[in-house]
C-alpha cells in the first residue's frame, strides 16, 4: 500500500516509523511518502495561508500551493483515494479502516488553520475519489495527529502487520476482517464475534496479583464457555459505556427478528439476557425470542 501525506509539518510524521508500522514499512508492505505543502510555494515566505474572504477569524490555506501538490502527488489519469482530515468529516470509524485498508494508494492531505479553500476539495473531486472524514467531536489545530490516528488504524489491518491475524478479528468493533474475505465469505457488513462491540478487560499471568484472581472461566480450558464469557463482558462493558452501540444493535436486532435475515454480528437469546440484566431496555419480546 502507498499512502502519500502532504503536510506543513513533515516532521510530525516521524512516528512512522516507530512500532508495529515502522516494522511494515521496513518490509515494504506500506510505503510512506511525507510532502512539505511548501514545496510548492515560490514567494520567499513560503506562504500557504490567506484571510477569509468575508471576514471573521483564523486564516484559510491558499488554493495555488494544494492544486500544484495534488497535481503531483495524483497526476492526471491516476486513481488514488484522496482522504481530507476536517472536523466538519463524516466520523471516521472501524469500516472505514477496514476499506482503507483494502485501497493500494491513500493520500492524505492536512489542512491547518481554518482549513483548505473550498474550491481545491471541489476540484479535486471533478479527477479524484475525495473523502473528508473526522475523528471525533473536538477540534484540533490542525489534521497531521488525526491522519497518524487513521494510519495507525488502518495500518494494523493490513496483512502480516498485526502478529495474529485473529486478533484484528476480535477488536473492539469487531469489523478488522479483511475486506476481501469479507467479501469471499459473502457478508455484506463484515463482522468478527465482536461486530458492534467494545471489548471486556483482558488478563495474564499472574493469577493472583494484589489478591485479586483472574475469573476462573479463563483459567478453565473450556473455550465455549470462554468465548461466552468474553461475550459477556463486552455486552456488559458497551451497556454501561456505549448505550448508542448498543441500542443499534438492539435495532438492527429487532429489523433482523421481523425479516429472519441472519447476519454477523445479531443478538442470540442469552445477549439479551445479558443485556436486560445489564439495565438495557430489551423489551421481553427482545428477551423472549
Ligand atoms: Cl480529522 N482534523 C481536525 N483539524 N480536527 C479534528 C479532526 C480532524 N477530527 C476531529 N477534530
Amino acid at each position: 500500500m502507498q499512502i502519500d501525506i502532504i503536510t506543513i509539518f513533515p516532521e510530525y510524521f516521524g512516528p512512522l516509523s516507530v512500532s508495529l508500522i515502522g516494522k511494515a514499512a521496513e518490509r515494504g508492505d506500506i510505503s510512506f511518502a511525507v510532502h512539505d505543502l511548501r514545496d510548492w510555494t515560490y514567494d520567499v515566505h513560503h506562504t500557504v495561508d490567506d484571510s477569509p474572504f468575508g471576514g471573521g477569524p483564523g486564516m484559510v490555506m491558499k488554493p495555488e500551493p494544494w492544486g500544484e501538490a495534488l497535481d503531483t502527488v495524483a497526476p492526471a489519469g491516476a486513481d488514488p483515494l484522496l482522504v481530507i482530515p476536517t472536523p466538519a468529516g463524516l466520523p471516521f470509524s472501524q469500516q472505514h479502516a477496514a476499506r482503507y485498508a483494502s485501497e493500494p494508494w491513500l493520500i492524505f492531505a492536512c489542512g491547518r488553520y481554518e482549513g483548505i479553500d473550498g474550491r481545491v476539495i471541489d476540484e479535486a473531486r471533478s479527477r479524484m475519489r475525495v473523502e473528508e472524514v473526522s475523528i471525533g467531536d473536538y477540534v484540533l489545530a490542525g489534521g497531521e495527529p488525526a491522519v497518524l490516528v487513521m494510519t495507525e488504524a488502518i495500518c494494523r489491518l493490513l496483512p502480516g502487520v498485526l502478529g495474529n491475524a485473529e486478533s484484528a478479528a476480535d477488536d473492539s468493533f469487531g469489523f478488522g476482517i479483511s475486506p476481501a474475505d469479507a467479501g469471499s465469505a459473502g457478508v455484506s457488513s463484515p463482522g468478527g464475534p465482536m461486530a458492534g462491540l467494545i471489548e471486556g478487560p483482558a488478563y495474564t499471568r499472574p493469577r493472583v496479583w494484589r489478591e485479586r484472581q483472574v475469573p476462573p472461566v479463563l483459567l478453565s480450558g473450556d473455550h465455549g464457555a470462554i468465548a461466552r464469557w468474553r461475550r459477556d463482558s463486552a455486552l456488559r462493558r458497551t451497556a454501561q459505556n456505549r448505550p448508542d452501540l448498543v441500542a443499534r444493535l438492539v435495532s438492527a436486532d429487532r429489523a433482523r427478528a421481523q425479516s429472519q435475515l441472519t447476519q454477523a454480528g445479531q443478538l442470540d437469546k442469552h445477549d439479551r439476557a445479558v443485556l436486560a440484566e445489564a439495565g438495557f431496555p430489551v423489551t421481553e419480546e427482545d428477551v423472549a425470542h
